[in-house]
């Protein structure tokens, strides 16, 4: 293992990996013809040598790629293009493309197989199995190319605000379209991306959300520290629900990215004399008698109540 120096693949899961190694794995499962040919030569490989020898420029540029370092170690050294492409002596024969493993042309399980059969222990991919993509087939490779080298290359665009969001927003065009609201996040600056909230490659809340650091809290905690408490006294919803109960995550037309036009309405979806069975719900109490609601000033609610996620000083929220 001597010269692989990976922060984050566990050693002795990185051996056990390498040794199964990613695409000859995969071909063992069967499959598609070209699979089950490329597995009948299971054991040989050809070498990157080999390769090079025709396909000469996709060589030459493997040298930037940060899969290069395969080749420092013991298990890949010398045929670092069979970890992802298989066994390929059989091609180098024959140069049939039915002789070769492409992972784009396989079933996106099955790519997503190969890539994580060395990925799969990076904490980023910890959700990969319940996240949107991956039961909507949504490929490693829908999202990373492989050979493509220099500011072009998804290795260099991907860790660029803008080129994620871009990379996002070609398929999640309505998503993108809530940020062009008047208040918003902002994505479209480049200021943060898609990512800042959500892990593409999933996650274990619901939607791929991110969490905070510290655990299972909403992941706008990451920046939004102020607003975690602990309060002496806490405005229920924002400790129990989402964030996204009061507030519109991507963009709104309402101020403060508010779900609703006024922010009395907000206040008044919980805090109203609806005949609604409240044990156990949501439901916050009703607000005084003085409170009269006819009165414009009453309709201000923040006025007043100004520590509206949570107060250390007065249990109405007042200050
Ligand atoms: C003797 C020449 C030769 C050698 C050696 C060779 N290839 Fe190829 N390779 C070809 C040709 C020609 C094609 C195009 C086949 C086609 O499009 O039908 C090809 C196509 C491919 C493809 C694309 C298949 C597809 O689905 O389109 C991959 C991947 C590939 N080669 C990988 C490799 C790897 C990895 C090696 C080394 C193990 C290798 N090749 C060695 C000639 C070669
Ligand atoms: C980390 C996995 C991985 C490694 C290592 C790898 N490839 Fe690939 N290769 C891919 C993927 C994925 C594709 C599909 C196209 C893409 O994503 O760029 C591909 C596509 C190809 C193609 C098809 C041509 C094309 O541009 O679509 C050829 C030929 C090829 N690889 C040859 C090689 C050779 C030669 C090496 C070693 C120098 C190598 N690959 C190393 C993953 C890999
Ligand atoms: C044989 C093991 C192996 C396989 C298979 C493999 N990778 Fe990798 N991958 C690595 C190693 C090792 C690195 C370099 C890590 C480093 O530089 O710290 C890497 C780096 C990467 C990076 C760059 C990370 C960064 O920080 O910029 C991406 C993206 C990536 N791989 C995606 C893929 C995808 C997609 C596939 C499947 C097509 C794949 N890998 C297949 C071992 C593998
Ligand atoms: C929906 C698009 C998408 C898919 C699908 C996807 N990735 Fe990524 N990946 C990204 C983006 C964007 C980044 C850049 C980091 C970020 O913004 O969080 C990234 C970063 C990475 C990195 C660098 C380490 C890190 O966490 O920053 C690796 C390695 C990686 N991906 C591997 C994979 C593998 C393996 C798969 C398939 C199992 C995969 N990705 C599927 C979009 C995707
Ligand atoms: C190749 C197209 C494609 C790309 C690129 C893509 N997605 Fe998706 N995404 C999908 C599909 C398909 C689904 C599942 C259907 C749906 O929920 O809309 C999905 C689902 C999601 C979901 C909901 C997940 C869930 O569990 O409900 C989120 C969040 C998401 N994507 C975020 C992102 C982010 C962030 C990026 C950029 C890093 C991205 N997507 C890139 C196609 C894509
Ligand atoms: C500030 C954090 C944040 C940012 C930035 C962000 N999202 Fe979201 N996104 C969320 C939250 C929170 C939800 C869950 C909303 C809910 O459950 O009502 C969500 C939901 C989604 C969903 C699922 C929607 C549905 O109804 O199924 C998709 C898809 C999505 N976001 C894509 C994106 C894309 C694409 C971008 C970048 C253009 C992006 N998000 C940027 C926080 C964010
Ligand atoms: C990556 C950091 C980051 C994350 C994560 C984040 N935010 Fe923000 N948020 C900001 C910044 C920076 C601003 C203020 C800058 C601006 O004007 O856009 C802001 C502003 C806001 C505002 C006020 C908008 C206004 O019009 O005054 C609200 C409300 C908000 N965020 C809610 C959320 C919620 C809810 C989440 C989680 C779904 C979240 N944020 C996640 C960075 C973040
Ligand atoms: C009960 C509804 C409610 C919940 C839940 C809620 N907020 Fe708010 N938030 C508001 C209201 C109302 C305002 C506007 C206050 C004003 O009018 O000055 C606001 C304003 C904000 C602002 C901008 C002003 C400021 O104080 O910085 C941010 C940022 C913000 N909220 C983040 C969050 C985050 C993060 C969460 C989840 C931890 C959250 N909010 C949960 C109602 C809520
Ligand atoms: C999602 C439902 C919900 C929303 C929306 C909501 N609240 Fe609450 N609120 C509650 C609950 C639940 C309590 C706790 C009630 C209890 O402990 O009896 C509470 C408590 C309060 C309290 C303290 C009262 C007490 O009895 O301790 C005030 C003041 C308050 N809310 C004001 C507001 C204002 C102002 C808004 C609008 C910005 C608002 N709330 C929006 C559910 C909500
Ligand atoms: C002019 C200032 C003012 C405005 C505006 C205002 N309140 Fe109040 N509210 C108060 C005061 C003062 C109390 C009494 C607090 C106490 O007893 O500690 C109170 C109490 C409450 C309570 C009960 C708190 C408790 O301790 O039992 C709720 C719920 C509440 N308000 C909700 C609202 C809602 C919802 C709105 C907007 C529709 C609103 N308030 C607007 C001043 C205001």
């Amino acid at each position: 293992m001597s010269g692989f120096q990976s922060g984050w693949i566990p050693p002795t899961l990185l051996a056990c990996v390498l040794v199964s190694g990613g695409a000859a794995r995969a071909q063992s499962a069967g499959g598609t013809g070209a699979e089950k040919n490329a597995s009948a030569a299971a054991a040989d490989y050809a070498g990157a040598e080999a390769c090079a020898g025709c396909h000469e420029d996709l060589s030459k540029a493997f040298a930037r790629n940060p899969h290069f370092v395969l080749d420092k170690n013991k298990r890949w050294a010398g045929k670092a293009c069979e970890a992802c492409h298989g066994p390929g002596a059989k091609h180098a024969d024959s140069t049939s493309a039915e002789d070769i493993v492409n992972p784009v042309r396989l079933a996106a399980s099955k790519t997503d197989a190969i890539c994580l059969s060395c990925h799969r222990n990076q904490p980023t991919q910890v959700g990969r199995l319940e996240g949107g993509h991956s039961r909507s087939a949504i490929a490693c490779t829908a999202c990373h190319d492989m050979h493509k080298t220099g500011p072009e290359s998804s290795f260099a665009r991907l860790k660029r605000n803008a080129a994620v969001t871009e990379l996002c927003s070609g398929c999640h065009r309505d998503m993108a379209a809530a940020f062009l609201k008047p208040h918003h996040h902002k994505v479209p600056e480049g200021a943060m991306s898609c990512t800042s909230c959500h892990n593409p490659h999933g996650a274990f809340m619901s939607r791929n959300l991110r969490m905070a650091s510290s655990g299972a809290e909403p992941g706008c905690l990451n920046c939004h520290a102020d607003k975690r408490g602990p309060f002496t006294y806490e405005h229920a919803p924002v400790r129990n629900e989402p964030c996204t109960t009061c507030h519109e995550p991507h963009g709104s037309v309402n101020p403060r990215m508010l779900t609703r036009q006024e922010v009395y309405i907000v206040c008044l979806e919980c805090h109203a004399n609806l005949n609604v069975p409240t044990k156990g719900g949501l439901l916050g109490g009703v607000p005084p008698a003085f409170h009269n609601m006819s009165v414009p000033r009453y309709r201000n609610c923040t006025t007043c109540h100004v520590k509206i996620h949570g107060s250390n000083a007065d249990r109405g929220l007042l200050r």
